[in-house]
C-alpha cells in the first residue's frame, strides 16, 4: 500500500526497519559484508551505497545478463563486490578510484571475496581513466557513483558505450537535499537526469538519496 504522503517522499523505514531487512536479505553475505564494514574500520568516508542498495546493483546486474559493468567511483570495494556478483563467470568489472588508499582497500576487500580476476581496479581520475576502457565496451552496465559535478560528462560517457538494452544507474540523484539548489554540481546532476530521460529510459527510484536507472534503448 501506498498514500499520498509515501509517493511524495514521507518513508516508513527507521533505522530498525533498515536493519531488519538489510540483515535479512543481505547480511549473510559475509565477502560483501566486510567491504561494506571496511570504510569505518580503515577510517575512510563511510559514503557507500547501503546495503540493500547494493543488493539491487547486483540484482539490476543480473536481470541484463551482465558481463561488462564499469563503475566509477570504487571506495572500498562494496558496490562493485555486489555488482559483481550478478554477472556470470566469465563476466569481468573496471571500477576507477581516484583516492589510491582507497583503491587498496578495495583491492583487499575484493581479494576476500575470491573476485580478484573479475574486478580491475582502475587508479586514476574518473573522466580520464574512462576513455582507457572503450575498448573493452560495448558494456552492459554502468554504474556512477563519483564526483557530482561531473554526472553530466559521466552519463555521456554511459550513452555511448552501454549496448542497446544496458543500463545506466547514477547514486546520489537527489544530491543529499541539494538538487535543486544553485550551483555547478547540482546543475550537473540536474543535467544528468534530464539528458538521461531525453535519450534513453528512465526513472529516479526513490532510494533515500535517489538512484537513477535508465536503459538504453533496443532498435525495434
Ligand atoms: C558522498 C558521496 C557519495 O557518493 C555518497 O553516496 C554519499 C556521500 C560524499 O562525497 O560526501
Ligand atoms: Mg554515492
Amino acid at each position: 500500500m501506498a498514500d499520498s504522503d509515501s509517493r511524495a517522499g514521507l518513508r516508513y523505514a527507521d533505522p530498525d526497519i533498515v536493519a531488519f531487512c538489510d540483515g535479512v536479505h543481505v547480511g549473510a553475505d559475509a565477502a560483501s559484508r566486510d567491504a561494506f564494514d571496511a570504510p569505518d574500520k580503515e577510517k575512510m568516508p563511510a559514503i557507500m551505497v547501503g546495503l540493500s542498495e547494493g543488493r539491487l546493483l547486483g540484482l539490476l546486474a543480473r536481470m541484463v545478463g551482465a558481463e561488462r559493468i564499469v563503475e566509477v567511483g570504487t571506495l572500498a570495494g562494496f558496490s562493485a563486490i555486489e555488482l559483481a556478483g550478478g554477472m556470470g563467470e566469465s563476466g569481468h568489472l573496471w571500477t576507477i578510484e581516484h583516492e589510491p588508499r582507497h583503491a587498496a582497500v578495495a583491492r583487499k576487500n575484493i581479494a576476500g571475496a575470491g573476485m580478484t580476476n573479475r574486478i580491475t581496479v582502475v587508479d586514476g581520475d574518473g573522466v580520464e581513466e574512462l576513455a582507457g576502457l572503450e575498448a573493452h565496451g560495448p558494456f552492459d552496465v554502468v554504474f556512477v557513483d563519483a564526483d557530482k559535478a561531473r554526472y553530466d560528462q559521466y552519463g555521456r560517457w554511459a550513452r555511448a558505450h552501454l549496448r542497446p538494452g544496458g543500463i545506466l544507474l547514477m547514486d546520489n540523484a537527489y544530491l543529499f537535499g541539494r538538487l535543486l539548489d544553485d550551483g555547478p554540481a547540482p546543475a550537473a546532476m540536474r543535467r544528468a537526469h534530464e539528458e538521461a530521460a531525453a535519450h534513453l529510459h528512465s526513472v529516479c527510484i526513490p532510494t533515500p538519496d535517489g538512484l537513477i536507472l535508465a536503459i538504453m534503448p533496443t532498435p525495434r
